[in-house]
């Protein structure tokens, strides 16, 4: 079996590649970036996000799309690598290690079409991007189906949920980059 940190080198190296950032004169200014942090789902989430990196200043819509892409990339990693190996360790039972290596395995594959997303984002095929942060997306909720049908709650519930959100906020920037 290939370890989920294998599939991760594999998955960061092209983006490491091309992750590049134009400096442009039209950066997106602080009221244009609220007013897309209001038209997320979560205005919190949006504008910690934002504030968290510090290419933001610079950044044209291009830029924010980038950002919040690879933002949602960090998080999954971080939680795949650093988070979940921990909790599997403490699990008592095999039924309750299995949900969280399907969260775990969802992850993954999500990661994988996350990098997709960003590349085709990055050279402006945004259509592709959204398929692919689609099938993102929808393999992210299964995770949280995972923990629907039973009492006990899941232990990474904030990620599912903070994924699906950068994810549709990705597509709120897309929507705004095709206004113009
Ligand atoms: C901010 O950017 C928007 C969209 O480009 C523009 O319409 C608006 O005038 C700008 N506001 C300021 C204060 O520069
Ligand atoms: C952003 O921060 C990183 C490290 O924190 C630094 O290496 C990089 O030069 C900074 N970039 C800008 C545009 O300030
Ligand atoms: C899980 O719960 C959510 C929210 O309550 C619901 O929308 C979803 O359909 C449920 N999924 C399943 C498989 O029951």
């Amino acid at each position: 079996m290939v370890s989920p940190t294998s599939c991760l080198s594999i998955l960061v190296i092209p983006l490491l590649v091309t992750s590049l950032f134009y400096q442009v004169s039209n950066a997106v200014n602080d009221t244009y970036l609220d007013s897309i942090c209001h038209k997320s789902t979560d205005y919190e989430l949006c504008s910690s996000t934002f504030a968290a990196d510090n290419r933001t200043s610079t950044a044209d819509l291009d830029g924010l799309l980038l950002i919040c892409i690879s933002s949602n990339m960090n998080l999954l990693e971080t939680t795949i690598v650093n988070r979940i190996p921990p909790i599997l360790e403490i699990l008592e039972y095999l039924v309750d290690k299995q949900r969280l290596q399907h969260c775990q395995s969802d992850f993954i594959y999500a990661l994988g079409k996350l990098s997709g997303a960003y590349l085709a984002s990055a050279s402006k095929n945004y259509e592709e991007g959204t398929k692919l942060s689609m099938d993102a997306a929808f393999k992210n909720a299964e995770c949280i189906n995972e923990y629907n049908m039973t009492d006990f709650p899941s232990p990474i519930e904030d990620v599912p949920n903070k994924v699906g959100r950068l994810i549709f906020l990705s597509f709120v920037i897309v929507d705004e980059i095709k206004k113009y």
